[in-house]
């Protein structure tokens, strides 16, 4: 079924493409690497296209012929409001309206938990959940999610986003173990949001089966989303922290300083 497809792959020089790419270009017959610099292809599959997200018609000719898109470039922590309005929020409204113009059918954007970010660790959210972000490229993200509801409701785009949880080999601190996403089920989100057969538009939460998760997965089961791994087993290797029970779930990244620093 995928032996037929090309696939674009934005951000694809950044950690979490890196990732995901070697067994993307296992399975599909193209997988085109789009990011600022020249990104090596390292598979007989793969191929190379320098785009800036900010530029509508590069964007365009890079999905030329692609059958969907997993769109993970972007500014991807606390910036400028500035820059984080032409990357992440222009630069995606460019790959849905390309996806739009040159026919792909699908489109996986990498959003983040930090959309929900100011809801308290005690809470379990679920995707239906009022959006509250935890700072500005929250709310860049959540413009962008809406950008993807609106494509799939008006123009019948095929979109999930996914709210990513912390990307990291193992879990690094005492919030990660509720947040951390494996690499291996990072894979398989995108896998799944890739391939859904009967996707419309959906959000979900990309995150471990940590048992001190925040987030509800059932929307993610609804597509196959199946996450293997559980931070705590590595909760003897974190180093123990001051619990922070009661705050916020972005943690530090929900405080002032942290988004009044990166301003201009
Ligand atoms: N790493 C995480 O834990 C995490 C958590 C939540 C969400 N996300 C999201 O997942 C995606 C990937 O995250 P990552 O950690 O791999 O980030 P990263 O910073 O490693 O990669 C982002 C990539 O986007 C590219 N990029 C930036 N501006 C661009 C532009 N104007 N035109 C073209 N390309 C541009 C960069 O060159 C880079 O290669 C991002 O959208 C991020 O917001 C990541």
């Amino acid at each position: 079924m995928l032996a037929d497809q090309t696939w674009v792959l934005t951000g694809a020089a950044g950690r979490i493409a890196s990732s995901v790419r070697p067994s993307l270009a296992e399975r599909v017959a193209k997988l085109r690497l789009v990011d600022l610099d020249l990104v090596e292809p390292a598979h007989e599959r793969e191929e190379s296209v320098v785009a800036d997200l900010r530029d509508q018609r590069a964007v365009e000719a890079a999905l030329v012929g692609a059958n969907g898109v997993l769109h993970l470039g972007a500014l991807a922590d606390e910036a400028d409001f500035h820059d984080l309005a032409e990357v992440n929020i222009l630069g995606t409204y460019h790959v849905f309206e390309a996806a739009r113009r040159t026919g792909a059918e699908r489109v996986v954007f990498a959003s983040t938990n930090r959309v929900t970010g100011f809801y308290s660790r005690t809470t379990l959210v679920e995707p239906e959940m009022p959006t509250r972000p935890d700072g500005f490229y929250a709310v860049s993200k959540i413009a962008c999610e809406a950008l993807g509801r609106l494509y799939s409701d008006k123009f019948g785009l095929r979109v999930a986003s996914l709210r990513i949880g912390s990307f990291e080999a193992t879990p690094g601190d005492e919030r990660q173990l509720s947040t951390w996403l494996s690499p291996s089920d990072c894979e398989q989100a995108f896998l799944a949001a890739m391939t859904a057969p009967d996707l419309t538009y959906t959000a979900i939460y990309a995150v471990s089966r940590n048992s001190r998760r925040w987030w509800d997965l059932s929307a993610g089961e609804a597509v196959g989303f199946d996450p293997q791994d559980d931070a705590e087993s590595h909760a003897a290797d974190v180093r123990a922290a001051r619990p922070e029970a009661a705050g916020p779930q972005g943690g530090h990244y929900a405080s002032p300083d942290y988004s009044l620093d990166r301003q201009r």
